[in-house]
């Protein structure tokens, strides 16, 4: 579906909040659109959507709303078909989905979203890419939000399982790359163990994707050579850490944190105290190749206080290094 720039601020309704009304609503706020979702209990993904302020909820239509608006949209939510029981076993396919514009999924994942008789899809997962399923695809949506509604592991490892078992080609798609903090490892070895054949397609990972995307280049040829990626879900003095992240400050490497928005100002704190400069450059981009994507540029020592105030929130990545000070989008 293209809307193409006919809905450019536009006031658009959309009514559903399941995974096809997910993809329409990625679609439109990739074109502009200012989006209202009317659905009592909304899937995951449209959830996180709404709570990172993307679109407006509501539970269920009013008239206002529905005449107020300047287009209102109903997207078809398919029934799947039945499993085959064929006796064929079917398979997994891992499709890293990129940062979020649909746009920087590789043609190998597009296929596989294509070809798929079911999709285990995530939060951060570009729903856009939804639209490239047929119709009669099932569409699981296992999104995890931060601290919010979940669904355990195991239970996306059984899904993945069962429908290959029987005779369905699956595709688990996720944000970035599969095995960059996204527990591809994980599926994969579940699926090793009940013998389902398995393929991965890489993914652009956000960790390269957002930083490019704002115009900082993690190397730079005469500032840094090279780039370490650290997960900053928990903070440097948490015993669940394992980061040393005092070798990290002295490094002479660009440092890219991902999940470390709440634990920002620990971290920047940690990295000062062990001897990295106050004056280091840093940037934190909000929203990678989205629309609504945002980048604060600031100090390693004051980054944190100037993201809160700007009301920076995940899923964002941390850049820390004198590459941090580049802004070379044109
Ligand atoms: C659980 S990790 C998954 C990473 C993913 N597998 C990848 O390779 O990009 C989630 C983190 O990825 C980062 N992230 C994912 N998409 C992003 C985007 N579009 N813009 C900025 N950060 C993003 C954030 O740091 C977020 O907290």
């Amino acid at each position: 579906v293209s809307y193409s720039h006919q809905v450019a601020n536009r006031h658009v309704v959309v009514l559903g909040g399941r995974p096809r009304a997910a993809a329409t609503v990625a679609e439109l706020l990739a074109e502009g659109a200012r989006v209202t979702v009317v659905a009592e209990s909304p899937d995951a993904t449209l959830e996180d959507l709404i709570r990172r302020g993307l679109v407006e909820h509501r539970s269920s239509p009013d008239l206002d709303l529905i005449e107020g608006a300047d287009l209102v949209i109903r997207p078809a939510e398919p029934d799947p078909t039945p499993p085959a029981s064929s006796g064929v076993i079917g398979s997994v396919t891992l499709v890293g989905g990129g940062p979020g514009d649909p746009g920087l999924i590789s043609l190998a994942g597009r296929e596989a979203i294509e070809a798929a008789d079911v999709i285990v899809t995530d939060r951060l997962a570009p729903p856009a890419a939804l639209n490239w399923a047929r119709d009669d695809a099932e569409v699981i949506d296992v999104a995890k939000i931060p601290r919010g509604r979940s669904t355990p592991q195991e239970r996306i490892n059984r899904l993945l399982t069962d429908a290959a078992r029987s005779g369905r080609r699956a595709v688990r798609l996720k944000g970035g790359d599969s095995f960059v903090f996204g527990r591809g490892g994980e599926e994969l070895v579940a699926c090793a163990e009940a013998g389902v054949p398995t393929r991965v397609i890489p993914g652009v990972s956000s960790a390269l994707a957002a930083p490019s995307a704002a115009g900082i280049p993690l190397t730079h040829r005469g500032l840094t050579q090279g780039f370490v990626i650290v997960s900053g879900h928990v903070a440097p003095d948490d015993p669940a850490c394992t980061v040393n992240w005092d070798a990290v400050a002295v490094s002479g490497l660009t440092v890219v944190v991902l999940m470390g928005v709440r634990q920002l100002a620990a971290i920047t704190a940690r990295l000062v105290a062990a001897g990295m400069a106050e004056d280091t450059p840093a940037a934190i981009v909000a929203d990678g190749t989205l629309a609504s994507q945002r980048t604060v540029r600031a100090t390693v020592a004051d980054l944190a206080e100037r993201a809160a105030a700007e009301g920076i929130g995940p899923p964002a990545v941390t850049v820390i290094g004198d590459v941090a000070g580049l802004d070379l989008n044109p």
